[in-house]
């Protein structure tokens, strides 16, 4: 169960009625609107701060009472947000410690909003305070579901206090000056520290090439984060509020590891703004599909869409409309991947200011008469016929690994590739790899655990943290299937070479050392030719870029190779026996139909079951369950109809349109019983 839910998918969003209050009679046409459109939640709150503070110590909450109490007798419960996202202008006036310092080590004026530092002391105060009042009066209300911790949090603040705060993390991480001197490999440019006074956070007027000190900071700002969602959960805890606990997420985001939020929140939730249309829909769904299972993986449970837009964004660099359909298909992709909601920005468009224009479900028109609405109240009726599978989870047989440690150290390396190292694409890649067989798939950083996979990917996981090198070789002893990429296994925890060969304590595993490895420019390709009558069966030559690694063999198995350069004829994939597992090294950045085709040789060799296998090009499959049902989703991303009559007589189909085929943007799902 996310917790959120009183067993109905929640539809609904974010909803600012503090912008309306001089106008009662749109607020009642509102809630006369979400019924229709069956709509069950608001998020209230978000940035109310101003209203709900108007003065220090000053606290009005009457308004907000009153909407929460109408929306409740409407049958419309509320995720009710704490309002740290932003702050009065009176609090940034009296207390300047509150707004953020740039790494330029400028103090920012008032004005717009995350604006503010995580460490301060008066910020922190204040943020109780009003969560404690918040809690007080609204942390037991029958229709208030849970909370929702500030906004999107996100960016760093390198004032005095969080100077301070840095020290003390890393003198508590590494004991000794001289510890720390060496896991940042400071004697290189004669940067060694004496003290841990004297360390200051990467800056572009000062230290900024330290890859140790970067890294460390970005862990350091990840884990002061999640301490100030500690401080923020806490009062609302001493406020005597026992309700679930989230905080909306941004796809990759490359400030935070989101997974260290975990031991903060109950339910992880995200807000997604796809660029649909700009390129063919099953290509973005596919990428968004990745996005799904990490946020699914952050507390491994069902996760909320906290946000997504009902029509066109006003931030991208064009606001696009959804096209007929699309709205119902993508809210649907939300729920298949292990959803418990699907929720909007906005629900009521603002008059004025930054997202006037930003699509929501009611317009400056102010009527139900619009195409949107209509489309969010098929959202809203799909939703209701689908209710049943509320709390159900997701089973995978196949993971994917993705880390945020791995992939800053990775990013902030130079070399091989400074141009693009396309960690992002090479992870899409393998995912959509599994997802073309129709197999769910799980996206685990290194500290989980990854008992249960029939197939795990690794794509170029740079550094290898604490023990996940062994976790690997153990998984494979045991009889996992492993597929590991080019550019693994390369630096230690603090972004050390490891010595004595790479991947480390995996090349007996894979049966080979990555000898060298050969950047690429942007115009230059190779091959990768198989060999015949290799042991995993492929057959065809793919195109490779970017970087290719040239590995000695150990003992594994030459499956195909290079077709150019001076190293035309060696590996550039191998498979290794060892234990009861397979070990597959992928040598170079290959095109998407070489995942395809490894994917599913690897797959069938590991003796996974997939429910279909040859779906067809932008349709997708997934499947959720509990211990009574499973449930089969299958999605048609082509604006156009394609054939399918393939499902077998155990399933009952439960939604969609009953066809032998898929309409364009078409979703149908199925129920079987367990
Ligand atoms: C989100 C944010 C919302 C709203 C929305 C517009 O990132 O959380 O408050 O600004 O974008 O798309
Ligand atoms: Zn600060």
């Amino acid at each position: 169960m996310s917790g959120f839910t009183r067993n109905q998918l929640i539809h609904g969003g974010d909803y600012n009625p503090e912008q309306w209050l001089d106008s009662p009679e749109i607020l009642e046409q509102d809630i006369a609107f979400f019924k229709k459109a069956k709509i069950n939640e608001v998020s209230l709150g978000i940035f109310s701060w101003a209203m709900l503070e108007p003065e220090e110590g000053k606290f009005d909450f009457g308004w907000m009472e009153d909407i929460v109490n109408r929306l409740y007798e409407n049958g419309i419960n509320v995720i009710m947000a704490t309002p740290s996202g932003a702050r009065p202008k009176w609090l940034a006036d009296k207390y300047p410690e509150v707004l953020r310092v740039a790494p330029d080590r400028r103090r920012n004026l008032f004005g717009g909003r995350h604006n503010h530092c995580y460490s301060s002391p008066v910020y922190r105060e204040k943020v109780g305070i009003i969560n404690r009042k918040l809690a007080e009066r609204f942390g037991s209300y029958p229709g208030v579901l849970g909370w929702h911790i500030s906004n999107e949090i996100g960016g760093e603040c390198h004032c005095d206090y969080c100077q301070d705060a840095f020290r003390g993390w890393l003198r508590e991480r590494y004991g000794t000056i001289e510890e720390l001197n060496r896991a940042w490999a400071t004697t290189f440019w004669s940067h060694r520290y004496q003290s841990f006074e004297q360390i200051e956070s990467p800056s572009p007027i000062g230290e900024c090439d330290l890859h140790g000190l970067k890294l460390d900071w970005r862990r350091f700002v990840t884990d002061q984060t999640v301490d100030f969602v500690k401080v923020e959960v806490q009062a609302l805890r001493d406020g005597g509020s026992a309700l679930p606990i989230t905080t909306n997420m941004m796809y990759f985001y490359g400030g935070l590891n989101y997974h260290k939020f975990a031991e903060v929140i109950d339910t992880a939730s995200w807000d997604n703004y796809p660029l649909w249309h700009k390129q063919p829909e099953p290509e973005t769904a596919a990428e968004v599909a990745v996005y799904y299972d990490i946020m699914r993986g952050i507390c491994r449970k069902p996760f909320l869409l906290m946000e997504s837009c009902p029509s066109s964004t006003n931030w991208q660099s064009v606001s696009k409309l959804k096209k007929p359909g699309m709205l119902l298909a993508a809210s649907l992709q939300a729920v298949a991947h292990g959803s418990d909601s699907v929720q909007y920005f906005q629900m009521r468009q603002s008059r004025g200011a930054n997202e006037k224009f930003h699509g929501a479900v009611i317009d400056h028109y102010g009527g139900e008469d619009t195409r949107v609405f209509r489309e969010v109240t098929q959202v809203g009726e799909a939703l209701e016929i689908l209710s049943e599978l509320t709390g159900s989870g997701v089973k995978a047989q196949a993971a994917v690994i993705y880390d945020w440690e791995s992939r800053w150290a990775m990013e902030d390396a130079q070399g091989p590739r400074n141009k693009g190292l396309y960690y992002h694409e090479a992870v899409t890649k393998i995912h959509k790899g599994f997802r073309r067989i129709g197999l769910n798939v799980d996206m685990p950083d290194m500290e989980q655990d990854l008992e249960g996979y029939a197939v795990v990917a690794v794509p170029m996981g740079y550094m290898f943290r604490k023990g996940f090198g062994e976790k690997l070789k153990k998984y494979v002893e045991q009889g996992g299937y492993l597929i590991l990429t080019y550019w693994s296994g390369i630096v230690d925890d603090t972004d050390l070479c490891f010595l004595g060969g790479t991947p480390h304590e995996l090349m007996d595993v894979c049966g080979v050392r990555s000898a060298e490895i050969d950047g690429l420019y942007d115009w230059e390709t190779n091959s990768g030719a198989a060999v015949p009558g290799n042991s995993l069966g492929m057959t065809g030559e793919y195109r490779c870029r970017n970087l290719c690694d040239l590995v000695q063999l150990r003992g594994a198995e030459e499956v195909l190779r290079y077709g150019s350069d001076f190293y035309a004829g060696q590996p550039a994939l191998t498979a290794h026996s060892y234990g009861k597992g397979m070990a597959y090294y992928v040598c170079a950045d290959f095109e998407e139909d070489f995942y395809n085709d490894l994917c599913r040789k690897v797959s069938e060799a590991a003796g996974v079951k997939s429910l279909w296998v040859n779906l067809p090009e932008g349709v997708e499959l997934s499947t959720r369950q509990d211990e009574k049902a499973e449930y089969l989703f299958i999605q048609n991303f082509n604006p156009s109809a394609v054939e399918w009559d393939e499902v077998p007589e155990q399933w009952q189909q439960i939604y969609g349109e009953v066809s032998e085929k898929l309409p364009g943007f078409g979703t149908k799902v199925y129920k079987r019983a367990l």
